[in-house]
């Protein structure tokens, strides 16, 4: 016979029919395996279709989307409720209604909970809140951010008082690790009593159009305490929040759109505040030239322009992640990077009541400076302000009060802070706006700034006022028109504030990209001695 060639000795091997050994698997494990799955399995068919029936995923899918692949480690799943009343213990709903674990986004480890509604409406009895604390305790421990997929119809009403500690517990941690790791809410159906507070505490609040809602009190309390009809959605849907209370930061309008935006976002943060957020190398000339500012330079200065537009051509790649885009439209804050660091940006909005600060805009920017704090993010301020919105609904509602917060996020601020005045930078305003004497570190601006107490016309109606009355009628405008030149070349210029001091360069608008990243890498070691170790994100 014929030997056979080492090959085909494999071959023949390969060929050969082999007995099948079936793998005897122990009844403990078969046992763990059945109860693990049916965990997973989760809520009857039933409750699932009535999930999916109002547009939303699971709370697994949800967590699918947002984490990277198998890389999920779940954390208490056979968690049951203790709670003997109202038979909630004789259901054995294994996890109590929520999700919690930890796994990665684009790599970058987080501590996630997601609740779930369709086992008992995803409410919040005392397991069920001790599971999303003891993650957040993890979180803490281990220096990662946390988020949270909330889908809750609150607290657990068969669990009474337990259910109200249970938050306590979740809110305490929400403020304690404030400004440790970053936390981020999304919330994907139902939030309401006081669950509210929790995301409220948070850095960052999600929404989807038509499955969101937050409220204190619903619409059936609303109408039974005062009368008024209101739905779910204009109570506390999600353009309600972005738009008008301010509470929500982030609106998409799918959930798949929703948790692409909570990994856009976690790529510009670090995972606490012991660390810097990561670098990302860019194909972006630091040099690339900024003809829109050479335009804005020859501009008249009371055209409004949107301030997105500057932004852009700063930022590497023209990439602008706005945070709070439909809230305080005259104030704009949000991520971009320049040179590959990650940098916050507040910037004055000139297509938006002429870009004057008001109550919500000093909300608005002294928070996101205090996150910014927090987590080593630099900051940049774009000015272009002509004062504080005037009248009595301002004073009347605290101007005063919420300006102040602006002075002080950006005086405590001790991140590198790179200031550009662009065109009007005028009175109590230009301080505000991380102005040289609030600690500004590197104060520029273009040629076509206007630095003064206040604009040139405001400023001849009381400085002439006299002379004004005297003047004939016909001549009045051309009189007060040359009062105003005079004042600008004078007062309404960059020069003047130059020479003091208070504006460190006067630049190329052409170059501006160049010299903010210029002066943001020489800044990026800066360490200010005797400031405060831990701040915390206040809501404010
Ligand atoms: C126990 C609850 C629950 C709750 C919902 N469920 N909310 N179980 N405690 N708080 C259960 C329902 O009994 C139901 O169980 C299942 O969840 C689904 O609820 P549905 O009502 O069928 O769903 P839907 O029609 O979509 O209405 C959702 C809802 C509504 C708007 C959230 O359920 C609702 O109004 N719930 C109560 C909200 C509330 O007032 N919560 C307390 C807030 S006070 P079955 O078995 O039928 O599937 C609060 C205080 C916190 O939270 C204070 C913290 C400091």
């Amino acid at each position: 016979m014929q030997e056979l060639t080492p090959e085909q000795e494999y071959d023949s091997q390969l060929s050969k029919p082999k007995k099948k050994k079936i793998r005897e698997v122990p009844p403990k494990i078969k046992k763990f395996r059945e109860i693990r799955d049916a965990a997973i399995r989760g809520a009857p068919e039933d409750k699932i279709k009535a999930q999916k029936a109002k547009g939303k995923l699971t709370a697994r899918e949800r967590l699918a989307y947002l984490l990277d692949e198998n890389s999920f480690q779940e954390i208490g799943l056979l968690v049951e409720s203790r709670c003997t009343d109202f038979g909630i213990k004789d259901k054995h709903i294994k996890g109590d209604g929520v999700i919690t674990g930890f796994g990665t986004v684009e790599g970058k480890k987080i501590a996630v909970f997601a609740q779930d509604f369709t086992q008992l409406g995803g409410s919040l009895g005392l397991a069920h809140a001790r599971k999303i604390a003891s993650i957040m305790d993890l979180a803490n421990e281990a220096k990662i951010p946390v988020v949270g997929l909330l889908d809750s119809g609150g607290a657990r009403i068969q669990e009474g008082v337990d259910s109200l500690d249970g938050y306590a517990e979740i809110f305490y941690r929400n403020s304690k690790y404030s400004g440790e790791v970053p936390q981020i809410s999304v919330i994907l159906g139902p939030c309401a009593g006081g669950a509210v507070y929790s995301p409220a505490l948070t850095d960052f609040v999600f929404m989807v159009e038509g499955i969101s809602n937050m409220f204190v009190t619903g619409p059936e309390v609303v109408r039974a305490a005062t009368g008024e009809s209101v739905n779910f959605e204009t109570l506390g849907g999600s353009m309600t929040h972005a738009s008008k209370s301010g509470v929500c930061h982030f609106v998409t309008k799918s959930e798949p759109a929703c948790f692409r935006l909570v990994k856009e976002l976690l790529t510009f943060l670090p995972s606490s505040r012991y660390e810097k957020p990561s670098v990302v190398v860019t194909k972006d000339p630091v040099t690339r030239k900024l003809r829109l500012l050479e335009q804005l330079c020859g501009m008249d200065p009371r055209r409004p322009y949107r301030i997105h537009h500057i932004i852009w051509w700063l930022a590497d790649d023209h990439k602008f992640l706005e945070v709070h885009h439909d809230y305080a439209k005259n104030i704009v804050v949000g991520f971009i990077r320049m040179g590959g660091l990650v940098i916050g940006v507040v910037a004055n909005n000139p297509a938006h009541m002429a870009g004057a600060l008001d109550i919500n805009a000093s909300d608005k920017a002294a928070r996101f400076i205090r996150f910014l704090n927090n987590f080593n993010i630099p900051i940049l301020t774009l000015v272009d302000v002509p004062g504080y919105w005037p009248g009595t609904n301002q004073e009347h509602g605290g101007i005063i009060r919420h300006g102040a917060k602006l002075l002080y996020a950006y005086s405590e601020a001790t991140v590198p802070k790179v200031t550009l005045v662009l065109r009007k930078a005028y009175g109590g305003a230009y301080i505000a706006m991380s102005s040289k004497y609030l600690r500004g570190d590197l104060n520029f601006s273009l040629p076509s700034a206007e630095i003064a107490v206040m604009g040139p016309r405001g400023a001849i109606e009381i400085l002439y006022s006299r002379q004004i009355k005297s003047t004939k009628a016909g001549e009045v405008e051309a009189f007060k028109s040359k009062l105003a030149s005079e004042y600008s070349e004078k007062f309404a210029s960059p020069y003047q504030t130059t020479s003091t001091g208070s504006i460190d360069e006067v630049i190329e608008p052409l170059r501006a990209r160049e010299r903010i990243i210029r002066a943001f890498r020489l800044l990026e070691n800066k360490r200010v001695a005797g400031t405060t170790p831990k701040l915390g994100n206040i809501p404010l």
